[in-house]
């Protein structure tokens, strides 16, 4: 496994010769290398059948590294994840795993992706549970302690964002965790945000499920996401009906306990697609997850601080070291949505940046949104100068 620099990492997505790509939080684009793997193991699957052996033993050893890349990433067992089409439905397979009964509580932030609060509005609604919405925005220590006053005996789930969606704040997922286990309430962590982006140890979050998508930070395919299963929680995760012993387990043989992996994945599906996902893990280890996270660090240093010197433009994101990493959030004074919108779709025509414009809560509240600016391990110092003087520019108009 040879290192791979960010330069070289930037040569793998030509989408870069053609635009400065500030959307990576949004849909990040497919590496060269996933795209290849991808469309190599499709051909070869037509090519020479997919239902016989011998191309089965190819694409499934294929497929089995690409599970242990992706595991490696996370540091999880393969076994334990379970893979799917993206985060919103890993996310509705924890949820469906609970026996939800009115009057339970599920206790989540106002940070969360708009898939978090459709899925808490359905649960609301279908099984009258107790939504506890605990303000994300404030300090660390003020948010852990509302935390603490909002999550009791009668909570079944408590779901946090890694990095929230709105404005990259990166949560103190581990301290809040511990809050949920000490009432004894399972912990679920949204890595959408996360991976990819920096270091993440699944383990040492001290969650029991992790949830995240292949197309974001991990450069992957679309339409492929996980979820990991903590092993204690492997025997009562049952998000479908299955049997507690594999049905190809032969009578008088050993009983098969279904993994993680057999409780989330059912028929038929997109072994390239997989591989794909595993070949975007296994790109982005050997750049090196904590090269990206200085880079974009580095870069993200600067845009926030220029920013938060442009008079009229507000940053949303913490300024704090430590506290976010590529995610900016911007919003403008005197900005109405039509003008946000007017600014963003300037700098994509005129500018050559793709930025988003983002809701900063879900369920939205009108004016209340922000241009959301993400800064990968594959952008550019120069990138970030042109968008800090085209966003000053197109202020001015
Ligand atoms: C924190 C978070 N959770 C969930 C999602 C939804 O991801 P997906 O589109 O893979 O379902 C997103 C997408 O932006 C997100 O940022």
């Amino acid at each position: 496994m040879g290192r791979m620099t960010l330069d070289e990492l930037r040569e793998q997505l030509p989408v870069t010769e053609e635009v400065a790509y500030f959307q990576t939080g949004t849909y990040g684009p497919a590496l060269a290398p996933v795209v290849k793997a991808v469309r190599e193991s499709m051909e070869y699957e037509a090519l020479h059948g997919p239902a016989r052996p011998a191309t089965r033993a190819v694409i499934m050893e294929k497929e089995e590294e690409a599970r242990a890349n992706l595991a490696e990433l996370l540091n999880v067992e393969p076994h334990e994840l379970g893979l799917g089409s993206n985060t919103t439905r890993s996310m509705q397979r924890v949820l469906r795993n609970i026996d939800w009964q009115e009057g339970d509580e599920f206790v989540t932030t106002s940070l969360e992706h708009v898939s978090a609060a459709d899925a808490s509005r359905g649960l609301e609604q279908e099984r009258g549970v107790t939504l506890k919405v605990v303000d994300g925005d404030e300090s660390d220590a003020a948010f852990l302690e509302s935390l603490d006053g909002a999550v009791t005996e009668r909570a079944k789930l408590m779901l946090i964002s890694h990095v929230a969606s709105p404005n990259g704040r990166i949560m103190p997922v581990r301290q809040a965790v511990e809050i949920a286990h000490e009432r004894g309430v399972p912990a679920l962590v949204d890595a959408a945000q996360s991976i990819g982006q920096f270091p993440v140890d699944a383990q040492a979050l001290g969650c029991d499920y992790l949830i995240g998508s292949g197309p974001k930070w991990l450069l992957g395919p679309m339409g492929s996401g996980y979820v990991w299963v903590a092993p204690d929680h492997t025997e009562s995760f049952r998000p479908y009906f299955t049997p507690d012993v594999g049905s190809w387990t032969k009578p008088g043989a050993p009983a098969e306990k279904p993994t993680a992996r057999d409780r989330a994945e059912f028929g038929t599906y997109n072994h390239p697609l997989v591989i794909g996902l595993g070949t975007a893990a296994r790109t982005l280890m050997d750049v090196g997850l904590d090269v990206i996270r200085d880079h974009a660090a580095a870069l993200s240093k600067i845009l926030r601080e220029e920013m938060s010197d442009t008079p009229g433009v507000n940053v949303l994101t913490p300024m704090e070291p430590g506290k976010a990493a590529g995610v900016t959030t911007l919003s403008f004074d005197g900005c109405s949505e039509e003008d946000l919108q007017a600014l963003i779709a300037w700098l994509d025509a005129e500018r050559n940046i793709l930025v988003k414009f983002q809701w900063l809560s879900a369920p939205l509240i009108p004016g209340h949104a922000g241009m959301r600016i993400s800064v990968a391990g594959f952008n550019t110092e120069e990138e970030v100068h042109h968008l800090i003087t085209s966003i000053r520019e197109g202020m001015k108009r």
